[in-house]
C-alpha cells in the first residue's frame, strides 16, 4: 500500500494528532537546514554562535549570525508543506498541536494557530538584564542592540545549546505527545533532545500496555529514528504533505 495512503488511513482514524517539525519543512521555502552539506552548521561553529558562552565571548559575532538569518527571512514565504499543516489543523481543530523546532515563523505566517516554538523565534529578543521580551518585525536590530527599558544588551530569544527549553512550551509539547494517537515527525534529523524525545513519549504514552501512538516520519531520507517509527513517507514535504491532505479529502471520515 502506498505510504501516503497508509498515513492518511492512520490519521483518518486518529482522535488527536501531534506534529513535530524541523528545518526540513522550511527547506523548500529557501531556509537553510542545519546538518545538510550546505547547512548552517557547515559554515559556522555552534560553540561560537549558538551557546551562551559564545554570546558572552563575542556578542558581535552572534548578532551578525542572527541578523543575517533574520534578514534572509524577508525573502522567504511558507511553502505548500506549511499550508498542508494548516489544513490538517483545521481538520482536527483543538485535537491538534503543532510543535516546531524552527524559529522562522513560517508556520504562523501560513496560518497555523497552535504553534509551540520549542527553540524560540528570530522575531523575538530578550534583555540580558531585565529579561524584557520584545517582538520585532524584520527591521535591522543593529550590531549590539540594547534594551529600551534598561539599556543592557539584548539577545535573540532563541534556545541555545546547553540551555533549558522554555518550561511552559515544553510542558505543552510533552502533554501533546502524551495526548496524541498519531505523531508526525516532519523534516527533522531527530538528533537534538529533548525535542527528538517527543516521539518516544508519544509511543510510551498512556497507562502501561496502552497502545502507544502511531509514529509517522516525513523526510527526504531515513533518519536516526527511522527504525523506530511505524511508517516512513519519503520525499520533499512540500510534495508529500499536500498529497496527504488530498488523500484525506478523498473520503473524509
Ligand atoms: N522535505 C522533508 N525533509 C527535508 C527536506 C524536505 N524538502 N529537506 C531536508 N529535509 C530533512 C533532512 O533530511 C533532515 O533530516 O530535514 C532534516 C533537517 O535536519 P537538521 O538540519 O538537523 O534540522 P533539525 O532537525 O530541524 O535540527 C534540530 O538542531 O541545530 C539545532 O536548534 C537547531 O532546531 C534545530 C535542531
Amino acid at each position: 500500500m502506498d505510504a501516503i495512503f497508509e498515513a492518511a488511513e492512520h490519521i483518518r482514524q486518529a482522535r488527536y494528532v501531534t506534529v513535530l517539525t524541523g528545518a526540513g519543512v522550511s527547506a523548500e521555502s529557501g531556509v537553510p537546514t542545519f546538518r545538510a552539506s550546505d547547512g548552517l552548521w557547515e559554515g559556522h561553529h555552534i560553540e561560537d554562535v549558538a551557546t551562551p558562552e559564545g554570546f558572552r565571548r563575542n556578542p558581535h559575532l552572534v548578532w551578525e549570525f542572527y541578523n543575517e538569518r533574520r534578514n534572509k527571512l524577508k525573502q522567504v514565504r511558507p511553502n505548500p508543506g506549511h499550508y498542508a499543516l494548516v489544513e490538517l489543523e483545521k481538520r482536527f481543530a483543538e485535537r491538534f498541536t503543532l510543535v516546531t523546532q524552527n524559529v522562522d515563523g513560517l508556520h504562523q505566517q501560513a496560518g497555523s494557530n497552535t504553534v509551540a516554538e520549542l527553540h524560540g523565534s528570530l522575531y523575538r529578543t530578550r534583555c540580558t538584564g531585565c529579561k524584557d521580551l520584545r517582538i520585532h518585525d524584520l527591521e535591522p536590530l543593529g550590531e549590539l542592540p540594547k534594551c529600551q527599558k534598561c539599556d543592557r544588551l539584548l539577545r535573540p530569544d532563541i534556545v541555545w545549546f546547553r540551555e533549558e527549553l522554555p518550561k511552559e512550551v515544553w510542558q505543552r509539547a510533552y502533554l501533546a505527545a502524551q495526548a496524541c494517537d498519531v505523531f508526525l515527525l516532519i523534516g527533522t534529523s531527530a538528533v537534538v533532545y529533548p525535542a527528538a524525545g517527543l516521539a518516544q513519549i508519544a509511543r510510551n504514552r498512556g497507562p502501561a500496555g496502552d497502545e502507544g501512538a502511531t509514529i509517522i516520519e516525513f523526510n527526504l531520507e531515513e533518519t536516526a529514528v527511522s527504525n523506530s517509527v511505524d511508517l516512513g513517507v519519503y520525499g520533499p514535504s512540500g510534495v508529500t504533505l499536500p498529497k496527504l491532505i488530498e488523500q484525506l479529502s478523498m473520503n473524509p471520515s
